[in-house]
């Protein structure tokens, strides 16, 4: 596991969008998996930039996002369709029939699922996944509990999500209870993975998901488990994580071997 450490939410954003971007200039049909959130915002608005400025071509990546809230339409304001329309795809060159989004208003969600994950593997599987991290240490909605082997399903979503997401929301009652997850499996078999995690709220989920046991009570930690992911940190989520100067001396050891490389 690679831990990068950087100064701010910036550089973190810059961080992975560059990771995201690499993997685009050199799989011009590459599959990326995305997420919502607060955290992927910056990332999003610097890959834009990348595209607008620097002639990032979005015509043949394909998308699968994580997650959407169950019972809200696409249109609905806080869905994760408009949220991802909003936020990237309405201001890139990305072909809408190349998008994948959890169907929320699906009444069949046990086919829709299978479905949904039959679509990742007929098209190669994911490239490279970002992810977000909840304070509570789940990926997608893999709330604490989730089987670490878990596949595309509904999940019920922690009181502690719930209240975390109700500032998108006018009021608490009106943030679901429910979402269609990639479940943590379908996580672990993308090729690789990004976790972005800024902000002191999340440096204890952080320091569970990297220096803690493997565990079903933080999914996250078993990003352990997974040969290639890259978790871009600022200062104050990596505070609590104990070997933080180990992991910022293998960043300045790679660097210098890169250059040196290069030269
Ligand atoms: C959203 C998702 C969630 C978020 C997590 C952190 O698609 O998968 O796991 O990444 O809840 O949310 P923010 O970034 O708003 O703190």
């Amino acid at each position: 596991m690679r831990v990068v450490i950087v100064s701010d939410y910036d550089s973190a954003s810059k961080k992975a969008a560059s990771i995201i971007a690499k993997e685009i200039r050199s799989k011009p049909n590459a599959i990326l998996g995305l997420a919502t959130g607060s955290t992927p915002l910056g990332t999003y608005k610097e890959l834009i930039r990348m595209h607008k400025k620097e002639n990032l071509d979005f015509s043949r990546v394909r998308t699968f996002n994580l997650d959407e809230y169950y019972g809200l339409a696409p249109n609905h304001p806080q869905s994760y369709h408009r949220f991802m329309e909003e936020n990237l795809f309405s201001k890139v060159n990305i072909k809408a029939a190349n998008v994948h989004i959890p169907d929320g208003l699906t009444k069949d969600v046990g086919a829709f699922c299978r479905r949904y994950e039959e679509k990742i593997r007929r098209s190669g599987g994911i490239d490279i996944q970002l992810l977000g991290i909840g304070r509570d240490g789940h990926l997608g909605f893999n709330e604490p509990g989730s089987s670490l082997g878990s596949r595309t399903r509904l999940k019920t979503l922690t009181e502690e999500t719930v209240r975390d997401n109700a500032r998108f929301f006018s009021k608490t009652e009106d943030v679901p209870r429910l979402a269609i997850t990639m479940g943590v499996g379908t996580i672990l078999d993308a090729r690789k993975l990004i976790l972005i995690a800024t902000g002191e709220a999340k440096a204890e989920a952080v320091r569970a998901s990297i220096e803690g046991s493997v565990t079903a009570q933080v999914t996250a930690s078993a990003l352990q488990l997974h040969p290639s992911v890259i978790c871009v940190l600022d200062e104050a989520a990596s505070q609590l994580l104990t070997k933080r100067d180990y992991y910022k001396y293998v960043e300045k050891i790679a660097e210098s071997v890169e250059s040196e490389a290069r030269i």
